[in-house]
């Protein structure tokens, strides 16, 4: 393979071959990538029948994480504890590593930073965050130097796509969902997906190379899409809103950020109501650019594909992550006091004082539950998740 003096020649192992890695293949092999060569794919199964080339296909990770001229490893897998293994062996080998795993990076944040400081080399992963929406770059080098107020919007495709179906055809919750199965943009476990916490991972990812917080994930709150009723929807209709599933960091103070997953009432004049089916939108303020948007397919083969394909290109330029907003707003800690105006339709034989919301008044009734309006701490939310989850109580945040 020919080098040039910049720019280096990657010889790459991919673990897994599933939605995402088979979009990278199908990319890789669709045109001329000079300097990308794919060697090996390690796979599970070896009864199920792939459409690669038999001769790269292996089922023993060590024939990868053991190939001295394998440079790069892609990590495509679905669990977080076997990818965290991948990953951090391939970069004590000193391979470079592309992971395509929100849970894993959110859960070992710290981990990974330290592993790629000890062995000086790279971990990215474009494609873990709003699939095909260039946003971990945009906000590491872009906004690099910009302090930014918030980074909120979509960025589960699943349930976004759910939601449009939910209010365009009146689909049921189980019937949109199983169709987001069928079009690989759901997770093997779909209720990471209308629970809120692929939401909540990748706001993690985001919000490091943003506000420069790496959040443990049990500290941010998430609720989902999976309480939603059809009360709920006729009282967004009602207002000219729809519901979507919002993931939001901001800055309340000076070092203070909030973070968490909630299903949001959103007005026909928000950029995010526009933003439908598998689509994800970001929405940044910056403090000196203002408000901006992104828009795109945040799931899916290939736009996640593309992600990886980004990440390796920019690998063959040396391309790093800087974590410079990290390193320069290091010090921000969680602010768990927050307050949010909330609608929550909880079952009847729950009574009122039980939800813990200030100024509640109830706004709804049908037969089995009533909806109330009022002011709730995030901290309370996050204490009582389970107990929300059990009771089937559905929360969303209102302006
Ligand atoms: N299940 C994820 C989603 C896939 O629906 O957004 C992309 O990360």
């Amino acid at each position: 393979m020919k080098q040039t003096s910049n720019t280096k020649s990657l010889n790459i192992g991919l673990f897994g071959l599933g939605v995402v890695g088979s979009g990278l293949v199908e990319i890789l092999e669709k045109n001329e990538h000079p300097g990308l060569h794919l060697s090996k794919i390690c796979v599970k199964d070896p009864l199920k029948k792939r459409s690669v080339a038999q001769d790269k296909l292996t089922f023993d990770a060590a024939d990868i994480l053991n190939d001295p001229s394998i440079n790069v490893v892609i990590e495509t897998i679905n669990g977080s504890d076997d990818a965290f293994g991948i990953v951090s062996e391939a970069l004590r080998r000193g391979k470079a590593v592309i992971s395509a795993n929100k849970k894993m990076v959110a859960g070992h944040f710290a981990e990974l930073l330290s592993i790629q400081d000890e062995t000086g080399m790279p971990l990215l992963y474009e494609g873990a965050a709003c699939g095909g929406i260039p946003i971990v770059r945009t906000l590491e080098e872009h906004f690099g130097s910009e302090p930014l107020e918030s980074v909120s919007g979509i960025f589960n495709g699943t349930s976004n796509y759910i939601l449009s179906n939910m209010f365009r055809n009146g689909s049921t919750l189980d019937a949109a969902l199983l169709d987001a199965q069928r079009l690989g943009f759901a997770e093997l476990d779909p209720s990471s997906d209308i629970g809120g916490d692929d939401a909540k991972y990748k706001l993690i990812l985001l919000a490091a190379h943003s506000l420069g917080i790496m959040a443990r994930p049990e500290s941010v709150l998430s609720l989902g899409i999976h309480h939603l009723r059809k009360a709920d929807i006729a009282y967004a209709r009602s207002l000219d809103c729809k519901i979507k599933l919002t993931p939001v960091s901001r800055r309340v103070g000076e070092h203070k950020l909030v973070l968490y997953v909630l299903p949001s009432l959103v007005h026909e004049e928000h950029f995010l109501y526009h933003v439908e089916n598998e689509y994800n939108g970001v929405e940044i303020q910056g403090t000196y650019s203002g408000l901006q948007h992104l828009k795109g397919r945040g799931a899916g083969s290939l736009p996640t594909g593309s992600a990886l394909l980004a990440d390796l290109n920019a690998l063959r330029h040396g391309y790093r992550y800087q974590y410079r907003k990290k390193r320069l707003n290091g010090q921000s800690i969680l602010e768990q006091n927050h307050e949010l105006n909330l609608y929550i339709r909880a079952p009847k034989y729950i009574r009122l004082d039980e939800l813990g919301v200030k100024n509640a008044q109830v706004i709804d009734e049908t037969e089995e539950t009533y909806a109330v309006t009022g002011i709730g701490i995030l901290s309370h939310l996050l204490d009582k998740k389970q107990w929300f989850e059990d009771h089937k109580i559905f929360i969303m945040q209102i302006s």
